[in-house]
């Protein structure tokens, strides 16, 4: 199958603001002498996430988690479920979510009350991309990549239909 998709978002953009993210990330924690983890969203996050953390230089882990979100009864109002629990502890040390682009901020808002509950030093958000026109929550973004229109988006890690993740820019795709 052909599809049209028209670049958004060129490759040399998003490795530039990869560079300056990371150097923001390095900035901000600095001064902590706590342990830094990266908590990246599967499966969209994954792209991102590998060429971020290498642009941070400070010492850190990695831990992933999968959520689904759903619209829970006949309420619209949405739940997250647990797909796959975090394998380490964040307890006292520094976290940063890392996700692929936030709509709505339903899910992350939900994540974030979850990991919330376990304690951690302090909890911020990186995401590489943002629809600010479509959010229902509010939620305190403090590394933005970039701010888009309501567009369906594809490409580096973002999917339509578990399809184009690969592609290494971010592209519009008429739907
Ligand atoms: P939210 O809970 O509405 O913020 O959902 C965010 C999730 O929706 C992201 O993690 C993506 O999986 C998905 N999503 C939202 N917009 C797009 C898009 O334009 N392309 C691909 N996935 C998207
Ligand atoms: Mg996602």
């Amino acid at each position: 199958m052909t599809i049209e998709m028209k670049v958004m978002i060129s490759t040399e953009e998003i490795q530039a603001k990869v560079q300056e993210l990371g150097k923001k990330i390095d900035a901000h924690y600095a001064n902590s002498d706590k342990e830094l983890v990266l908590i990246g969203l599967l499966r969209g996050s994954v792209i991102f996430m590998a060429d971020l953390c290498r642009a941070i230089s400070k010492e850190h882990e990695l831990d992933f988690m999968t959520v689904s979100s759903y619209a829970g009864g006949t309420t619209s109002s949405r739940d997250v479920k647990i797909l796959k629990d975090l394998d380490g502890e964040i307890r006292n040390k520094d976290v940063l979510v890392v996700e692929d682009i936030i709509d709505s901020g339903n899910t992350l808002s939900k994540v974030l009350e979850i990991l919330q509950t376990r304690q951690p030093n302090s909890i911020e958000l990186c995401t590489l991309v943002s629809k600010p026109s479509r959010r229902e929550i509010e939620l305190d973004v403090k590394f933005l990549g970039f701010e888009v229109e309501d567009k369906f988006i594809v490409g580096y890690g973002l999917d339509y239909d578990q399809k184009y993740r690969h592609i290494p820019f971010i592209g519009e795709i008429g739907l």
